[in-house]
C-alpha cells in the first residue's frame, strides 16, 4: 500500500536556526517558510536527491506540536510521511484492519496542498505516520 517516503518531519524550536544549520552547514537546498494554520504549523522543506526533511514549528495557539517541545527542548523527530495512490482506499483499508486515523478521520490538504492524514504511533511501532496522495 505504502509507497514511496515523502518526508521525515523534525520539529524544530528555532526554525531560522534550523533552516541555516541545513543549508550552511549540511549544504542542502532548504525551502522558504510556509505557514499551515489548519494544522498549526510553519513549515521549511529541506530537499535531498531520495526524500525531504520537513522542519516544523508550532504556529498559533493550540498548535499540536507545541507540547512536543516542552518536552524535546531541542527539538526531534515527529513523523514519517508515506505516499500513497488512493488515501481514501489506504485509510478505509487501514482502519479495517484496525488503526487508529487522528483527528476527524478525513483527509485534509498538506504542505504540499494534496490531502493528508495521520495515524496513530501505537499502531506502528510507536511512530507516527502521515500518509500523502502522490
Ligand atoms: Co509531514
Amino acid at each position: 500500500m505504502i509507497g514511496r517516503l515523502n518526508h521525515v518531519a523534525i520539529v524544530v524550536p528555532d526554525l531560522e536556526a534550523a533552516a541555516n544549520t541545513y543549508r550552511d552547514i549540511l549544504g542542502a537546498v532548504v525551502s522558504e517558510p510556509v505557514e499551515l494554520p489548519d494544522h498549526g504549523v510553519t513549515t521549511v522543506f529541506v530537499e535531498l536527491p531520495n526524500t525531504k526533511i520537513e522542519l516544523l514549528h508550532p504556529l498559533g495557539g493550540g498548535s499540536p506540536i507545541a507540547r512536543f517541545l516542552t518536552k524535546h527542548k531541542h527539538g526531534g523527530m515527529h513523523h514519517l510521511c508515506y505516499e500513497v495512490d488512493d488515501i481514501y482506499a489506504a485509510r478505509d483499508q487501514l482502519v479495517e484492519a484496525g488503526a487508529t486515523v487522528l483527528g476527524d478521520g478525513e483527509p485534509k490538504p498538506g504542505a504540499h496542498d494534496k490531502p493528508v492524514l495521520f495515524l496513530h504511533p501505537r499502531d506502528f511501532c510507536g511512530t507516527l505516520i502521515e500518509l500523502e496522495e502522490a
